[in-house]
């Protein structure tokens, strides 16, 4: 009895397993990846910290991570407390929904986010933006040439890899075969579009995530007219869009003339209503959208998003409708205007140390010229010194080295603390 006890064990732990090897070959875009996900990473440090000095682990306030800290506003939460409700009842229950979203979400997106400029038919409902960009890849496949902001949101340089789409990283940290745009202070954050190669897809984000650059109508419209030149396809991320306060400045792509014939937006409500956890975004791809064929891109998007999704939570876009409604409207407009506060605090924090800056207008993120010094450096003495968790540039690709990001995704009191503590600091920018 003891051996057959025994034997069992063994197979059960394997200890008695005789060694065997996958004849399955790994990816090999994953091997050109560069380490980890950037803020996984972020949070490795900070945990590795806490861990070295566990007396100085309660002091550590995140200004790292563009993660929202409100809670969930009245009328917004009461939206998904419904949707949840409604589960329970023999005439509320409902299983799946449409891939594409509830259609009243689609049609008041369509209406209230881009005041009837794309059709709700052109609307996908999603679980965010990043998902979004994922199935977008999907869609292009690995033969098509990816541009990129430099320095950009990892996203899309890291799914352009995946896909297959760029070769291995050269000796200056560039991807071969990815086109970089370099956005930094002696172009405003603006990419030289007439320096730039041809890109079939053109991935482009304001405000900006990290420079906190915002996008004029006249760069914008420099944008399209580049795009339809070059027949190429923009994919607009506009997640930090109601973060815009300043009259004229776009919104949308979808604002400039044009832009229907060569652009897709990505948008989601985590930064708007405080869904980072919730998880609730939307792509628009316009129906005039035609591939070199003549094919439709919207028909292909939506044979991923039918393949490959089941569509969004049922509560949560429940929440979604709530967002969209007057009172939604107000407490997202309030919720961001407690952000903007907290930026303005952060680009106080750059003149207190004599830092150049841009950013924290219209934006969440100040992006710190460090002028010259190393990102990854700075990071790690203002996390030793101040006990502040803040982004290195350098984790945005080759063009943010020399900056780090602050986000404005924190309490009042945190943005204030931070700025306190780091505006001490002075021996590091001496
Ligand atoms: C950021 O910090 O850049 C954002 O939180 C990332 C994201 O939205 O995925």
């Amino acid at each position: 009895v003891g051996v057959v006890v025994l034997g069992l064990v063994g197979s059960v732990t394997g200890l008695s397993t005789p060694t065997m090897r996958l004849r399955v070959e790994r990816n090999a875009n994953f091997g050109k990846l560069q380490g980890g996900y950037l803020f996984p990473e972020i949070g490795r440090r900070r945990r590795a910290f806490a861990e070295a000095q566990p007396e100085l682990a309660e002091r550590v306030i995140s200004l790292g991570i563009g993660d929202t800290t409100q809670p969930i506003p009245p009328n917004i939460l009461e939206g998904l407390v419904s949707g949840a409700s409604k589960l329970g009842t023999s005439d509320g229950y409902s299983g799946y929904g449409a891939e594409q979203g509830n259609a009243e979400l689609r049609s008041r997106i369509a209406e209230r986010v881009y005041g009837g400029r794309v059709g709700a038919e052109e609307v996908f409902v999603s679980d965010g933006a990043k998902c979004d960009i994922s199935r977008l890849q999907l869609m292009f496949g690995s033969a098509v040439t990816s541009a990129v902001q430099d320095p950009s949101y990892p996203v899309y340089v890291d799914t352009s890899v995946m896909m297959g789409q760029t070769g291995e990283v050269g000796p200056a940290g560039q991807f071969e075969k990815l086109v970089y745009m370099p956005c930094k202070p002696e172009n405003e954050f603006f990419p030289e579009l007439s320096e730039t190669p041809r890109a079939d897809v053109i991935y482009f984000c304001s405000p900006n995530n990290p420079t906190g650059a915002v996008a004029t109508k006249a760069q914008l419209e420099s944008l399209v007219e580049r795009a339809r030149a070059d027949g190429s396809i923009v994919v607009f991320d506009a997640a930090y869009a109601p973060f815009i306060r300043t009259p004229g400045v776009p919104k949308s792509i979808f604002e400039i003339e044009g832009a229907r014939e060569c652009a897709i937006e990505v948008n989601s409500f985590s930064k708007y209503a405080g869904f980072t956890g919730v998880r609730l975004g939307w792509t628009v791809v316009p129906d005039t959208l035609e591939y070199a064929d003549g094919s439709k891109v919207r028909d292909d998007f939506n044979r991923v998003m039918t393949t490959a999704f089941n569509g969004a939570s049922n509560v949560v876009q429940s929440g979604g409708m709530a967002c969209l409604t007057d009172e939604g409207m107000e407490e997202i407009d309030a919720l961001i205007d407690y952000y903007l506060g907290n930026a303005q605090i952060l680009r106080g924090l750059a003149d207190d140390l004599g830092l150049r800056h841009c950013g924290g207008i219209d934006s969440p993120y100040v992006f710190l010229d460090l002028d010259g010094r190393s990102s990854w450096d700075t990071f790690s003495a203002i996390l030793e010194e101040a006990q502040v968790v803040t982004i290195p540039g350098a984790g945005f690709g080759p063009g943010g080295e020399g900056f780090l990001r602050l986000s404005a995704f924190a309490s009042r009191a945190s943005c204030e603390e931070a700025r306190a503590r780091i505006s001490k600091l002075t021996h590091l920018f001496a």
